[in-house]
């Protein structure tokens, strides 16, 4: 007997990363030491007063009861107080901060609350997969706007504004650009602003990479006007190495964060206490953090500079992020080069067409892997 799931189930596939570790798992317990070079999963340790603040807050028996859907006070505040102090941007701790389980739960919410089938949604090509899937999950039809090196991986909006844009309803950017690692400069998305609020759409940057190898942390809302028609996710995972405690933030303005509100308060009964007071102590943190962090990956990105031109693959070195974006030698096809390095080399690298069919002839590389192990890659990659 078969009972046929819905159709929207249809519309998506197992993500690729979740395929793609099961293979890595496989050869693992057949005995193959794979390094994996694939996915952004920091590898450090938080700083160590988050994780202490953490232990003492799971000893409070409140910290085992049902948690408020919109986050304890006491957090709201430290991410206000986090944009003031990063991006000089005000945000109303009561009415403008959605703490969030992740920045990826909030695409899931923003799409449910504003999209549905006959709308349309902008959507990056090479960008995260997840905007795709969940737009399509909704109903919803993805548009792709193609991002290139030649235009700097930002939107070509003279082209766009060709387009026919009636059914338009949400545009998703992210800066810096995750596969690319490409920045954006304020008058750039000054640009994206007025686009959005010309054709009312709902303008969300998904802004995880802020803070990892980027002098010029931006928000969206640094534009004035900006928060009428834009949303902005922000998330601890990359930059505080906290991406299993799932730990994200909405901003935006009130009447936009209820209605994603609706949704997500059918969806979970709140977070955690602890990960909540660890997270307030990552955001009071001192800037110092990230000087260390960036160091690290400075040094893990040399080596895979080493690795790229060792292998004739070229890259930009003015990119930010905790991926180095190469591309292959010309007639390189980057899924079976992937899967070479995989199969004879034992290391995993993403093959850029999974972000897009701009991604082509395109592999990144994650910094989410100790220096010794990265040496040891290079050894893997540079053995004939
Ligand atoms: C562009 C982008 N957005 C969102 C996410 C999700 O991050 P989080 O761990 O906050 O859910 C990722 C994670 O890799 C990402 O690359």
């Amino acid at each position: 007997m078969k009972i046929s799931p819905a159709i929207r189930t249809q519309s998506i596939r197992e993500y690729y990363f979740s395929k793609k570790l099961r293979e890595i798992a496989q050869f693992k317990s057949e005995g193959k030491d794979i390094i994996n070079l694939g996915i952004g999963s920091p590898d450090g340790l938080p700083p160590h007063k988050v994780i202490e603040k953490m232990q003492q807050a799971a000893k409070n028996a409140e910290a085992n009861r049902y948690q408020s859907y919109i986050g304890i006070k006491e957090l709201r505040e430290a991410w206000s107080l986090w944009y003031k102090k990063n991006y000089r941007v005000s945000l109303d701790t009561n009415k403008e901060i959605l703490p969030l389980m992740g920045s990826k739960e909030g695409i899931m919410h923003i799409s449910m609350a504003y999209l549905q089938k006959g709308d349309q949604a902008l959507v990056p090509d090479p960008g995260y997969p997840a905007y795709t899937s969940v737009t399509r999950l909704t109903g919803a039809d993805v548009i792709y706007y193609s991002l290139t090196e030649k235009n700097h991986w930002i939107p070509d909006l003279p082209r766009l504004e060709k387009e026919n844009l009636s059914a338009v309803k949400m545009m998703w950017i992210n800066y810096p650009h995750m596969p690319t690692g490409a920045t954006i400069r304020l008058n750039d998305l000054e640009k994206i602003v007025c686009f959005a609020e010309k054709h009312k759409i709902l303008l969300v940057h998904d802004n995880p990479y802020s803070f990892i190898l980027n002098e010029q942390p931006l928000s969206v809302f640094q534009i004035e006007g900006a928060k009428e028609i834009s949303l902005e996710l922000q998330s601890l995972s990359k930059s505080h190495n906290m991406a299993g405690w799932r730990q994200g933030m909405l901003g935006g303005k009130k009447e936009y964060l209820q209605e994603v509100l609706k949704v997500k308060s059918q969806m979970d009964s709140g977070m955690y206490l602890p990960l909540q007071i660890g997270a307030i102590e990552a955001l009071q943190h001192s800037n110092e953090w990230f000087e260390s962090l960036n160091m690290e990956y400075q040094k893990r990105r040399n080596i895979i500079w080493n690795i790229c031109k060792a292998l004739e693959l070229t890259y930009d070195a003015k990119s930010t992020g905790l991926f180095v974006w190469a591309k292959l030698p010309l007639k390189e096809e980057d899924k079976s080069w992937s899967d070479k390095q995989l199969y004879n080399k034992n290391v995993f690298i993403t093959p850029g067409s999974l972000f897009g069919k701009n991604g082509r002839g395109y592999v990144r590389f994650s910094l989410c892997c100790p220096p010794t192990l990265l040496e040891k890659a290079q050894i893997q990659l540079l053995q004939s």
